[in-house]
């Protein structure tokens, strides 16, 4: 959705962008091929090769942020004329063994979007305890099996020593689920699990929706590309929030607090879009426009 999103800013050619998930530059090259010599865009990315590859991009306005996107409210307040998200891993990421993201691929079971800080999922799998290990896989994986796949890795542990690789992993939960669903690997919702907790990535997400409010200069857009229903249902209820009036009950005769976000609707990606990028089909792309009331 990459014409949607830019078209979705409604650029103007002079405003402040943000790209809080700047990736492989895709949007932001467009977004930069529509600002005069006065826009400007800032861009994050928690990904040392995202940032690598930001730092060929030798333009006056634009600058780079190696940094998770939750700092965007460092930005003065009432800067920026949008910010966008896109959000989850890259198809680099994804398609490089060797930051262990996928269950196709052998590599270490790393998954860490930032790989200078943290632990990766190999070093927390290796000392979780069973209900840590649980809550995380149903909680962020909505796996039905969690608490099998937790046990049979504490049982791994046991045996042979700590998971080291995305295949050791991925072996140790198809014999743990029990039923398949058809077309998806049953490692799917684990990896996805580790990979959103490991990066703190709802978290995260919250703190930068919030952090977008005091950006935001009144008339800007916040567009957001989710990938999950996890990620879609904090920006739906975000929005939705700041989409109304807020009565404060303890004082039933005081003017409400004024809406900060109006509402401009959802899009999926086109029936061609899908068929060229098969990864693109459960993305969900969200647009609300800063009100006039500021905090
Ligand atoms: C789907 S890709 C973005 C692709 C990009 N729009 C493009 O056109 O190439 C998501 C990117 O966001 C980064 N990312 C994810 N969560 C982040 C966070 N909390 N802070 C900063 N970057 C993040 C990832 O490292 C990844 O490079």
């Amino acid at each position: 959705m990459l014409n949607e999103a830019i078209a979705a800013l409604q650029v103007n050619p002079d405003g402040h962008y943000i790209d809080a998930t700047f990736g492989r530059g895709g949007h932001s090259r467009l977004l930069l091929s529509k600002l005069s010599a006065l826009g400007r865009l800032t861009a994050f990315d928690k990904d040392l090769d995202a940032i690598a590859e930001a730092k060929t991009i030798v333009d006056p306005r634009f600058s780079i942020r190696h940094e998770g996107f939750m700092h965007l409210g460092q930005l003065p307040a009432a800067s920026a004329a949008g910010v966008l998200m896109d959000l989850g891993v890259s198809s680099p990421q994804i398609d490089n063994p060797v930051r262990g993201f996928s269950f196709r691929q052998e590599g270490p079971l790393d998954m860490r979007m930032d790989t200078t800080r943290g632990q990766s999922v190999a070093e927390w799998l290796a000392d979780a305890s069973i209900e840590s290990m649980a809550e995380v896989i149903r909680d962020y994986g909505e796996e039905r099996f969690a608490g099998q796949i937790a046990k049979a890795i504490d049982r791994r542990r046991q045996e042979r020593g700590p998971l080291g690789t995305t295949a050791e992993l991925a072996e140790v939960v198809a014999g743990a689920v029990k039923t398949r669903e058809p077309g998806k690997d049953p490692a799917t919702r684990t990896f996805q699990a580790l990979r959103i907790f490991i990066n703190a990535e709802l978290e995260e997400l919250q703190q930068a929706l919030e952090a977008s409010l005091k950006v935001l200069q009144p008339g800007g857009r916040l567009v957001v590309i989710s990938f999950h229903s996890l990620e879609d249902r904090i920006v739906k209820q975000f929005i939705a929030t700041h989409s109304r009036e807020v009565f404060d009950r303890r004082a039933p005769f005081a003017a409400p607090k004024a809406m900060k976000l109006n509402a401009l609707g959802r899009t999926k990606p086109s029936e061609e879009e899908v068929a060229s990028n098969p990864r693109s089909r459960s993305a969900v792309m969200r647009v609300a426009e800063r009100t006039g009331v500021l905090e």
